[in-house]
């Protein structure tokens, strides 16, 4: 298991007190701001509690480093390193945070040596605490999870993202990956609008199989060893290693569904998170 509890705990209780200010606002008129398209949004709650979570941990580790979402749309350079490095974001489920849809969530990873040490997935409005320590099981509420064990593609329920990219090419790619899965078919496909809270049913077995093209490492890096410490599968939609930086990834209950999963799907081109735009 790892050493690094002090953070894990301190992790877990700034969550809980940072999602107190996402509750409040949750009811509340938001001003929105566009970020990379009409479906990338940002609000003043966004960047309060990025703000908040990140001053918190500074305090008490001045030597770690951040990848937040809201520091890197600010135009803070996004680089991986191997010193600790907190990898967050405020809110998942910003466009759900907007409408009142009650899926949304705290997303924090922390990395040593750019290997995850742990993650902490808290879905505020369902009062759901995800989170897992390397080697050490993953949980929800403080109760185990394991995943569905699925292996035949046929009696899998899928989730995915419809996500934010708006082009054409990204459109017509994502559609039609779906339309193959439910030609196969699946069970069903299912989209909570939160890549982190999505990941995390196949953590708890109610859904087999997640995968999503478009997404950055702070929508999917905390539930990615969520998934991995309840005995689930990560693997990029290629079908190679899982890198949280290529904006690619399949979660599965088991390695068949997951392959299946890569055989049937494509992706669109993406910018990797830490290539630096031209
Ligand atoms: C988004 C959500 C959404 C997914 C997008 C993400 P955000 O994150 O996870 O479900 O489809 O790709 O960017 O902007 O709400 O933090
Ligand atoms: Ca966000």
């Amino acid at each position: 298991m790892s050493d690094w509890c002090d953070c894990f705990n301190f992790g877990i209780s700034i969550t809980k007190q940072a999602s107190e200010i996402v509750m409040t606002m949750f009811q509340q008129h938001k001003d929105v701001r566009v970020k990379s398209s009409s479906a990338d949004l940002v609000t003043e709650t966004d960047e309060r509690v990025e703000n908040l979570l990140i001053s918190a941990i500074r305090n008490r580790y001045p030597l770690h480093r951040f990848i937040g979402e809201e520091s890197v749309a600010a135009g803070e350079h996004l680089e991986l390193t191997d010193t600790p490095t907190w990898i967050i974001d405020p809110i998942d489920g910003t466009v759900n945070f907007v409408h009142r849809f009650p899926f949304v969530a705290i997303s924090i990873a922390f990395t040593v040596n750019k290997q995850t040490e742990f993650g902490i997935v808290y879905s505020c409005v369902e009062d759901k605490l995800f989170c897992a320590q390397r080697g050490g099981g993953a949980f929800l509420n403080g109760e185990p999870l394991h995943v569905s064990g699925q292996e035949d593609i046929s009696r899998c329920l899928v989730v995915t993202e419809i996500g934010a990219e708006r082009d054409d090419l990204a459109l017509s790619i994502m559609t039609s990956n779906i339309f193959r899965l439910l030609t196969l078919p699946v069970h069903g496909v299912r989209a909570l609008g939160t890549a982190a809270v999505d990941m995390c049913q196949v953590a708890t077995g109610g859904a087999d199989v997640y995968y999503h093209i478009g997404m950055h490492c702070w929508d999917i890096a905390a539930s990615a060893i969520i998934v991995q410490e309840a005995g689930g599968v990560v693997m990029d939609t290629d079908g190679s290693q899982f890198d949280m930086m290529s904006r690619r990834v399949i979660a599965a209950s088991s390695l068949v569904v997951a392959g299946r999963v890569a055989d049937m799907i494509q992706a669109f081109p993406c910018r990797r998170d830490d290539e630096q735009p031209v």
